[in-house]
C-alpha cells in the first residue's frame, strides 16, 4: 500500500514538473510572439513629424558638402535668407526655371562668401547650383 502511494506521487511529481516546464515553454513562446507584435504596432503607430513652423527674420543656409543645409525651408513672408558658401569649391543659388517663384541669382559664391535674399512674396521658390545642377532647394513662403 505503502509502495503504491509512492508511485503514486511520484507520478503526480512528474506531471506536476513536466506540465510546469511546458506551462514556462509556452510563455515564453507567447512572450516572444507578444514582444515582436508590440514592436510592430508601436513602430506603425509613431507619429508622423509635425510640419515645420514657418522661421522668420534672419535664417541662414550652409552650402556644405555640395549640399543645401536645410535643403528645404519654410519661412514667413519678409524673412531674409543668406546662403553661406564653406566648401572650398565654388557655389551659386538660382532659382529653377520652373520654379513657381524667382528672383535668386547669386554670382559664384567662394568659400566663405554669402548671398541674401528678402522674400517678400508668398509662394514656393525652387532654386539649384549651375556648376553642379544636382544641387537642389526649396524655399517655401508663408504668411
Ligand atoms: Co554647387
Amino acid at each position: 500500500m505503502k509502495k503504491v502511494l509512492i508511485i503514486l506521487v511520484s507520478v503526480a511529481v512528474v506531471i506536476a514538473v513536466g506540465f510546469g516546464v511546458y506551462s514556462v515553454v509556452k510563455d515564453d513562446d507567447n512572450h516572444d510572439a507578444n514582444s515582436g507584435n508590440n514592436h510592430q504596432s508601436s513602430t506603425s503607430q509613431e507619429p508622423a513629424p509635425a510640419p515645420a513652423e514657418a522661421q522668420s527674420g534672419e535664417v541662414a543656409v550652409t552650402i556644405s558638402d555640395f549640399k543645401y543645409q536645410p535643403q528645404t525651408l519654410k519661412v514667413k513672408k519678409g524673412s531674409i535668407v543668406t546662403w553661406t558658401n564653406q566648401d572650398d569649391v565654388a557655389h551659386d543659388v538660382v532659382s529653377d526655371s520652373d520654379s513657381p517663384k524667382r528672383g535668386l541669382a547669386s554670382e559664384l559664391l567662394s568659400k566663405g562668401e554669402s548671398y541674401s535674399f528678402t522674400f517678400t512674396e508668398v509662394g514656393t521658390y525652387t532654386y539649384h547650383c549651375r556648376p553642379h545642377p544636382y544641387m537642389t532647394g526649396t524655399v517655401e513662403v508663408v504668411e
